[in-house]
Parts: structure tokens; C-alpha cells; sequence
């Protein structure tokens, strides 16, 4: 193992990231993840998910124990967090996720599925390797031809604040002690500055979290950071092609930022140009989260307007419905419907359509044909012109997905 990476290791082992329990991801239906992309995957032979740099295990748990039939392998150079990690499987009593430690640099030692895997999810890892361009092209090695890459890397204007914090840390601790001796100098630095009156909100932030997290943020010794060309220049060299951004709206710019000239020529941009925009105008998140696949795959076409009925459905996992009603004399009245995506803030769903779609998709736990909706819609009076606008602002918004034909048998 390169001597830096070890120095990684042994910083990780002593702060394993991140603390708390295992939590549900961005992109941990794996289902869903596959149809983003045309190539179906074989039905001879299990799915099967590696996390690259998976550390105490928190994505690759949520992700199996959600998903039972899914072969899920996590990797990671951290010994300390891998063995939590494989005590917690055992704990849960999962027997479709195994830990290993594999060092990304070379992958030696990593048992790559014939065929690969269906699914690589890597989160917050590859920056911190000597050579993350290297590292994405073995992963890219490790990838079946119809696979999905889910990566994460940090974006250079989200983590300013943290670099500009990290650096005046720099100036005022001895970065030859020991990790636990930087950290106490450091939470001292912190706590003094952010006392000010005048103190920036980030420097607050700081003395707020906690010592997991301000190693990772303030003391790390090997990170890089990308901005959106620096990021495409990364997936290039992977050899990978960028499907989509994992929440595209984030990156498009909005009415609320820009009057509508400019924002319809920031609508005419290609994604990558977009995106630069909206990260140059610092309204971007404050991570790169990427979908790739290999550069003979595709994005999968969402169906037209005339093709709805036949289309087949199933509800986004990642969407959550909220319902307020109230149960009167031999009836139920609807008062408030909201959607809640990803990590977005609650949405009021207006009444009509929306509504009524809304509340079919959230009884919904089977895939189902689009014409079965299409009929509970108009029969409760809605117009088919009316229905199709409302299923097509589901696909558009992502309540809906539309599964591959293979993942539609059991
Ligand atoms: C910030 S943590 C992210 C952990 C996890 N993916 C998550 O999202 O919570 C970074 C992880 O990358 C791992 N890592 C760093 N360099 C690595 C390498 N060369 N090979 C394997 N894992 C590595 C570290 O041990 C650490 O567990």
C-alpha cells in the first residue's frame, strides 16, 4: 500500500466516518438505478452492488437490508469500520452483504462478479485517493456493460467555507502531533473565532459538529475537490460516460434566480454548461453527485404521450406521500396531499389531477401499467388530456419510474 494511503487509513481508523446509525442514500434502489440507463442487465445471475469505500458500512446496510434479493459488497482500506460494519450485518441478521478490505488505488484482492457488478456506488471516496482518476478507471473495470456508477465527489465552490476554515486551522495548529492533539487545538481555534460577534456562519457550523465529522472536514490530510469541468474532465479520464446529475433540477437554474431572458439562455446551455453556470452563480449543491455508465450504454428514453398506456410503472422509492384527511360521516375528505422528494422540502400537491395521481401512486407498492391508472383517473371524472399531462408531470418530477421489463418478474 502507497505510504499516503496508509496515512488515509490511519486517520480513518482513528475517526471512522460517519458517526450514527446506517441511513437510506440518494440512489440506493438499485432497480431504479438500472433503469435510468437502455442495456438491461441478465437475469442468470443475481444483482450484485459494490460501495467503494464503504467504511462502517452505512450506505451498503440501508441498501441490503432494503433490498433482499440484492448481492451487496462493501469495500474499504478502514479494518476499524469494516468490522463494525460486518458486526452490525450480523446483528441485523443480513446474509446478502459482505465488507472486505480493498484498497481502491489498485483494487487488488477485490472479487469482481463475472460480468461485474450491476451497480457501483462510491460516496465521498474517490477525492481522498493520491489518483482518483486512476481509482474511477478501475472502477470503471469492475462495472458491467449495462451498470450504473453512483459517485459522489466534493465540489470546490461547496466546501470554500471548509478549505478557507482547514487553512486558517493550518496557520494556527502544529500538524506534526498526533490526530487527537490537532483536533483539541483545532476545536480550540474554532470555538474562539466563532465567539466573535462578527464570526461567519461556517465558523459556527464548525463548533457545532462533531469530532467525526470536523476531522473529516477540517483536519483531512489527502482530498481534492472538482468544479463542473474538472469534474466531466474526471469522468473522461475514467473512461466513463456522465448519464445525469442524481437531481437534476439542482443543477438547472431557476426562475428565482434569474429574470426570464437569462434564464431562458441558461435553458439553452448543454448539462455541462448549465450546471458550470448554476455552480458559478454558487446555486448549486453543495456536493457533485453523478450518475455514469459505461460510453456504450445510454440514458433510457422516458415514454411519449401516446405510449403511456402501455408503459409499465413503478412508484419512485425515494418519494414519500404525505396526507392530511379528515374521515366525515361515510366518507373521507382529502385536505392536504404534499410530496416529499429526495431530500427536497415538502411540496403542497395542487388539488385535481395532481392530487388524484397522488393518491393512487401512494398505495402503490407493485409496478403496475399505466393504462390501470390512466382508467382509475378518468373514472373518478378527470379528462384523458388531463390524466396524461398529470402522469407525465409524475414521470417529469420523478414519483414515478418506469422499471426494466426483467425486473417486472419475481
Ligand atoms: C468520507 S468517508 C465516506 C464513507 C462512506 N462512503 C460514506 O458515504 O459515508 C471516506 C472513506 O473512504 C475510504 N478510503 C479512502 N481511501 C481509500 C482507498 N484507497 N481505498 C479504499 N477506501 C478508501 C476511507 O477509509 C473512508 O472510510
Amino acid at each position: 500500500m502507497e505510504a499516503s494511503t496508509e496515512a488515509v487509513r490511519e486517520f480513518y481508523e482513528l475517526f471512522p466516518y460517519p458517526s450514527g446509525a446506517p441511513t437510506l442514500r440518494i440512489g440506493f434502489d438499485i432497480r431504479y438505478l438500472m433503469s435510468l440507463v437502455r442495456m438491461e442487465r441478465p437475469t442468470d445471475r443475481p444483482i450484485r452492488i459494490l460501495d467503494a469505500g464503504c467504511s462502517r458500512g452505512v450506505g451498503a446496510l440501508a441498501c441490503a437490508t432494503l433490498q433482499p434479493d440484492v448481492q451487496v459488497l462493501g469495500v474499504d482500506i478502514n479494518r476499524i469500520a469494516l468490522e463494525e460494519a460486518q458486526q452490525e450485518a450480523t446483528r441485523r441478521g443480513l446474509n446478502n452483504v459482505e465488507f472486505a478490505e480493498v484498497d481502491l488505488s489498485t483494487l487488488a484482492g477485490l472479487d469482481v462478479p463475472e460480468g461485474g457488478f450491476d451497480v457501483i456506488m462510491s460516496s465521498g471516496v474517490l477525492h481522498h485517493l493520491l489518483d482518483p482518476a486512476e481509482g474511477l478507471r478501475l472502477l470503471k473495470g469492475a462495472l458491467a456493460p449495462h451498470g450504473v456508477l453512483a459517485l459522489m465527489v466534493y465540489s470546490k465552490s461547496g466546501r470554500r467555507e471548509i478549505l478557507e476554515i482547514s487553512q486558517a486551522i493550518d496557520a494556527l495548529v502544529n500538524k506534526n502531533q498526533a490526530l487527537p492533539a490537532q483536533l483539541a487545538d483545532a476545536r480550540e481555534v474554532v470555538r474562539v473565532v466563532s465567539q466573535k460577534p462578527n464570526a461567519p456562519s461556517a465558523w459556527k457550523d464548525a463548533y457545532r459538529v462533531d469530532d467525526v465529522e470536523f476531522v473529516d472536514r477540517y483536519l483531512h490530510i489527502q482530498e481534492c475537490v472538482y468544479d463542473v469541468p474538472g469534474l466531466f474532465k474526471l469522468i473522461a479520464q475514467g473512461g466513463l460516460s456522465f448519464l445525469r446529475w442524481m437531481d437534476p433540477p439542482a443543477w438547472q437554474a431557476k426562475s428565482a434566480d434569474l429574470d426570464s431572458d437569462l434564464l431562458q439562455k441558461a435553458r439553452a446551455l448543454s448539462p455541462m454548461k448549465s450546471a458550470r453556470l448554476v455552480d458559478n452563480l454558487r446555486l448549486g449543491p453543495r456536493i457533485m453527485e453523478v450518475y455514469l455508465c459505461q460510453p456504450e450504454n445510454r440514458a433510457r428514453p422516458m415514454p411519449i404521450p401516446e405510449g403511456l398506456a402501455h408503459a409499465v410503472f413503478a412508484v419512485h422509492p425515494e418519494v414519500r406521500f404525505h396526507t392530511v384527511q379528515r374521515n366525515i360521516w361515510c366518507a373521507t375528505r382529502i385536505e392536504v396531499m404534499s410530496i416529499e422528494r429526495r431530500n427536497d422540502e415538502v411540496t403542497p400537491v395542487p388539488p385535481g389531477p395532481l392530487t388524484a395521481i397522488a393518491l393512487v401512486l401512494r398505495d402503490q407498492n407493485e409496478p403496475f401499467q399505466g393504462q390501470s391508472l390512466i382508467s382509475a383517473m378518468v373514472e373518478e371524472g378527470h379528462s384523458p388530456e388531463s390524466v396524461t399531462k398529470a402522469i407525465l408531470h409524475a414521470i417529469d418530477q420523478e414519483w414515478v419510474y418506469c422499471p426494466h421489463a426483467v425486473d417486472l418478474v419475481y
